[in-house]
């Protein structure tokens, strides 16, 4: 009897602790969480109206009763208009980003799958997306280079990392403005390897209901970083929310001109964003598009040629080394002429 009762003691004592425990450390995680941290499904970002008829009422009649509260305050040092004079129609315009001390990228770049030489059945044109340096030697190097290659799109600010919004809005204007003809874009940055057929391909392949809102790459769906430290650190001020709209890295961003039309149109109505992959991201959702997460677009890991899965590859990344760009490039074209054969 007084055993069993000095039994029941323990395992109520045993209780009793793993109780506590458990309600300590419910207590600390829930008191550790940030209050301010908002779900998603209560999403909402400024300016909270309705995009799609902001959209609608200013390609109709060019007006809307809307103030914009985002005007892009930058233009290009040359506005480069010739880039896409064409008389018919063109294909696919590359905006390359590309930072102004970056000149061997370019150059692998205009002799590989950016080079018009490859491409018979198709218009292509790109232009390198840069802004200002203040490096004098980098800057006559520049010079030299646009003049002789007539290819690069010059912004008004200084360039830095965090600054790639002003890029890829500068782009957009752009490309909207002096190459309307062009049916689609392609975004990518100059450590990116495309393989500029298959990707002609795919679009070649694409239903006209598609290309209408044609957003697609590879698709995050990742969640804000809160340390301050963290590359992508991203305060709760700014964005309260616990994750991100599903966003398209921004190194490969493969876009229709109809669609980027539209994004030309809604961006002075969105508040700027730092970082230019979710800020697109939050117009794409406002706008009820869902992103195309592309299968041969390939972000965090390089696919090198010897890769079983280069054969299916669209685009890939890590490819800042020139030498690498035109050994995959040329080995690209040998399996191509092969496969044709
Ligand atoms: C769009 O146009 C309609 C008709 O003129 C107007 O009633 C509406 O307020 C406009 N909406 C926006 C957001 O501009
Ligand atoms: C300018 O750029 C060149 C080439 O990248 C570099 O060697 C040099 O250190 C830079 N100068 C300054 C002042 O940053
Ligand atoms: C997109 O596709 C890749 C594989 O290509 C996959 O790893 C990734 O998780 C996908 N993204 C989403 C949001 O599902
Ligand atoms: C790609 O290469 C693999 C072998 O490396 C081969 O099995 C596959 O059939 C090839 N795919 C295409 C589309 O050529």
């Amino acid at each position: 009897m007084k055993i069993l009762r000095r039994r029941c003691l323990k395992t109520g004592t045993i209780f009793l602790i793993t109780l506590t425990v458990f309600a300590m450390t419910f207590i600390i995680r829930e008191y550790s969480k940030d209050k301010r941290e908002i779900p998603f499904h209560m999403f909402h970002y400024p300016l909270d109206i309705n995009l799609r008829e902001v959209i609608i009422n200013i390609s109709k009649t060019g007006k809307t009763s809307v103030k914009p509260i985002n005007v892009y305050p930058y233009t290009y040092v040359k506005r480069k208009e010739n880039i896409c004079e064409s008389k018919e129609e063109i294909t696919l315009l590359f905006m390359i980003k590309s930072a102004p001390g970056n000149f061997d990228q370019r150059q692998a770049i205009r002799e590989t799958w950016a080079n018009r030489k490859y491409f018979k059945q198709d218009i292509i044109r790109h232009a390198f997306l840069l802004a200002l340096t203040t490096n004098a030697s980098i800057n006559d190097r520049l010079s030299l280079e646009e003049e002789t290659h007539n290819d690069i799109l010059q912004m008004t600010y200084v360039d830095n990392y965090y600054r790639n919004t002003y890029k890829t809005i500068g782009g957009i204007n752009w490309c909207v403005k002096y190459c309307p003809k062009a049916k689609f874009v392609m975004m990518v940055d100059d450590d990116f390897y495309v393989a500029t057929d298959f990707l002609l391909e795919y679009l070649h392949g694409l239903p006209s209901s598609t290309v209408r809102s044609l957003f697609a790459g590879y698709v995050f769906d990742d969640i804000p970083q809160r340390g301050p430290t963290q590359k992508w650190y991203m305060p709760y001020e700014v964005y309260p929310f616990d994750k991100y709209p599903p966003f398209i890295s921004a190194g490969a961003v493969i876009l229709s001109m109809e669609f980027v039309k539209k994004l030309q149109i809604a961006i002075p109505f969105t508040k700027h964003f730092k970082f230019d992959d979710v800020f697109l991201a939050i117009i794409v959702y406002k706008l009820d598009v869902k992103p195309i997460n592309l299968s041969g677009i390939h972000i965090i890991k390089r696919i090198p040629f010897e890769d079983e899965q280069f054969n299916t590859t669209i685009a890939s990344h890590f490819y800042a080394n020139p030498n690498d760009m035109r050994t995959a490039w040329f080995y690209h074209l040998k399996t191509l002429s092969f496969r044709n054969s």
